[in-house]
């Protein structure tokens, strides 16, 4: 245990040196020097098995020369790919001009991670230089908040808010690309209805934002040509089980007692908010006072409130009673609907009224 001491004492007494040279060092070559060091320590303290702190001390100071290189490449010339030549007459003469990377004994790793590492916000480099992160780890979380943010900033749509009598496949084309973060939506589900899932598929992968969500109730029974006509046009990502509280139906011809539907979630790209974790489960009221086939308004407010951010726009191409629009005024979220039939928009007026 004793002889540890006058290595740990030596390795930190080398870290600090490096640490010092880093804040005079002024060229490229000055801070590799203090990469070269601090990398040197941290494998010394590693394989001397020094304690976590020194470990640590000679990471931090590795991360921050790499991040000062990436700092340098990212503000001066690109030398990679050897020096330019000036023509004088018919002589060419070589260009005074800084040395080249290869030069300077930076290869193209450690440039490529000086950059990622000036790139990452300051909180996440303090992760990596603490250990807490990898540096893929944190471009990672970074790429994925930057999804989430994209998905959440508010657009402006031209269809106005509210409902739309009509078919939907004659009128979304007025909401613009990109502009939607979530499509929730209730198709009828017999098997003429089976080409609505697609063609509603194909209009949500255009008006969705990048990373935003479809989630359409589904019967069992064609549940396999749905995704698959849904799956030409978005990315399937899970399917969740709403539970009947009202009762399960009884499906005599099949010999089934259903108690669950599913709710088919497809995403344009991915998604972007994975660190926000949902729940596949939804238990709802039986709730028939608007449509004969209307669905819990709890349910879709759950799906609304998770997966579209306040004043955001949500899309649902078969209001049937308006249970997505209720559910969106109750959480603020903006509602564009469409429906065919005149009494079930009446309806859905009527309690949007109320
Ligand atoms: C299952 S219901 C929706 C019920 C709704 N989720 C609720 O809670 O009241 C489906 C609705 O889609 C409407 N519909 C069917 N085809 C349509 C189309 N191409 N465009 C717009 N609406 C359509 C039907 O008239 C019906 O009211």
């Amino acid at each position: 245990m004793s002889a540890l001491v006058p290595a740990a004492d030596a390795a930190i007494a080398r870290i600090d040196k490096a640490r010092t040279l880093l804040a005079e060092a002024k060229s490229m070559i000055e801070v590799k020097q203090v990469i070269d060091m601090a990398a040197a320590a941290e494998v010394y303290a590693k394989r001397q098995k020094l304690s976590d702190e020194a470990i640590g001390y000679a990471h931090s100071i590795k991360i921050d020369a790499l991040t000062r290189l990436g700092e340098m490449l990212k503000a001066g010339p690109k030398h990679e790919g050897g020096r330019p030549a000036q023509k004088t007459g018919s002589v060419v003469e070589p260009v005074s001009s800084p040395p080249t990377l290869a030069e300077l004994g930076i290869d193209k790793k450690v440039s490529m991670v000086a950059q990622q590492l000036a790139n990452l916000p300051d909180d996440m480099r303090q992760a990596v230089a603490k250990r807490e992160a990898t540096i893929s780890q944190a471009r990672k979380q970074v790429s994925e908040k930057q999804r989430a943010d994209d998905l959440a900033r508010p657009t402006e749509t031209v269809l106005p808010v509210g409902i739309h009598r009509g078919d939907f496949r004659e009128l979304a084309h007025m909401i613009p690309d990109d502009s939607v973060e979530l499509v929730f939506t209730d198709p009828p589900y017999d098997e003429d209805s089976v080409e609505l899932y697609e063609a509603a598929a194909k209009e949500a992968a255009r008006i969705l934002k990048p990373g935003g969500s479809m989630i359409a109730y589904s019967g069992q029974r064609h549940l396999p040509a749905v995704l698959a006509g849904m799956s030409k046009h978005l990315r399937y990502w899970w399917t969740i089980a709403g539970v009947h509280e009202g009762g399960n139906q009884m499906l005599q011809k099949l010999g089934i007692r259903c108690g669950w539907k599913p709710l088919v979630w497809f995403v344009k790209g991915t998604r972007g908010d994975v660190q926000n974790v949902l729940l596949d489960v939804v238990r709802g009221d039986r709730e028939k006072f608007a449509h004969a086939w209307q669905q819990s308004q709890a349910e879709a407010e759950y799906y609304i409130r998770e997966l579209c951010s306040e004043g955001g726009t949500v899309v649902d191409f078969f209001l049937g009673g308006g249970t997505t629009a209720a559910a969106c005024e109750a959480t603020g979220r903006r509602c564009i609907g469409f429906e065919v039939d005149a009494s079930a928009i009446e309806n859905a007026a009527k309690r949007l009224a109320a």
